[in-house]
């Protein structure tokens, strides 16, 4: 198949950017997108141009790693492929002599670095604000030690898959990280191991999110909508829970 690609291009975080045409011709429709950057990227060398830069490394849809804006939606989406990852969205989801958009994630906390790659430490500073739990180390406890609920630990489970992509943030017309915050807060909040922070960490990380500069949640849904992993609204009821649970009582002081 052939299609055209127009790749936003941007030298620096400092330099202004703009999207550029490539035309790709005889791309095999089992490609994925990102095998299909790689062509993308082949010809550029072979033409002494700068390859473009993007952001990958497992392929398989479990790092969180890759992530472009695919003609307007957060890691693409195609004729039966939704809410998938870019790396296992592939060119038969595309149509011959389709012109297709390929921008970065566009959010004020995750600054574009280069082309298509952006600076997503804030993620890992909102985990650092409270995405742990305190435990003793030495042997592991023996394993029925610490009985867990079938019902939370499948939640917490569910939770634990979000992969920190960052494709919620993107989608979000106010580029909010509630849906990342609520999937780290419900995972932890779920076990009994993370009953100990539960509190500081609601407090902390979701500090953390406005010093980062991402917005509030106003309930829009795109951000679950987009998530590979189906993250749900509902985990971010969660989270203002532990929040407001936390403004209740902190210092026993009623601040909320
Ligand atoms: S909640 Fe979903 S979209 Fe957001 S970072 Fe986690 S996996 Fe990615
Ligand atoms: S490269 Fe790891 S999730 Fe896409």
């Amino acid at each position: 198949m052939n299609v055209t690609l127009r790749v936003w291009r941007q030298k620096d975080a400092r330099s202004k950017g703009k999207m550029v045409d490539y035309k790709l011709q005889d791309i095999d429709e089992h490609m994925s997108f990102l095998e299909m950057l790689d062509v993308l990227n082949e010809q550029l060398t072979e033409n002494g141009e700068e390859p473009v830069a993007f952001d990958s490394d497992c392929r398989e849809g479990i790092c969180g790693m890759c992530g472009v804006v695919i003609n307007g939606i957060p890691h693409g989406r195609g004729q039966t492929t939704y809410q998938t990852t870019t790396c296992q969205l592939h060119m038969r989801e595309f149509k011959d002599g389709d012109v297709i958009d390929v921008e970065p994630w566009r959010a004020t906390a995750f600054p574009v670095i280069k082309d298509l790659v952006v600076d997503r430490t804030a993620f890992d500073r909102i985990i650092q604000a409270g995405g742990y739990i305190s435990a003793p180390t030495g042997t592991a406890p023996e394993a029925h030690s610490t009985p867990v609920p079938k019902a939370d630990a499948d939640r917490a489970f569910d939770a634990a898959t979000c992969i920190g992509c960052g494709a919620c943030v993107a989608a979000c017309p106010n580029g909010s990280a509630m849906l990342f915050t609520a999937a780290k807060i419900t995972h932890l909040g779920s076990l009994p191991q993370g009953q100990p922070e539960r509190r500081s960490r609601a407090l902390g990380m979701v500090a953390q999110q406005d010093a980062e500069g991402f917005g509030n949640c106003t309930n829009i849904g795109e951000c679950s909508a987009v998530c590979p992993k189906g993250i749900p609204l509902q985990f971010i009821s969660r989270l203002n829970r532990d929040l407001w649970g936390a403004l209740s009582t902190v210092d026993g002081k009623h601040l909320g």
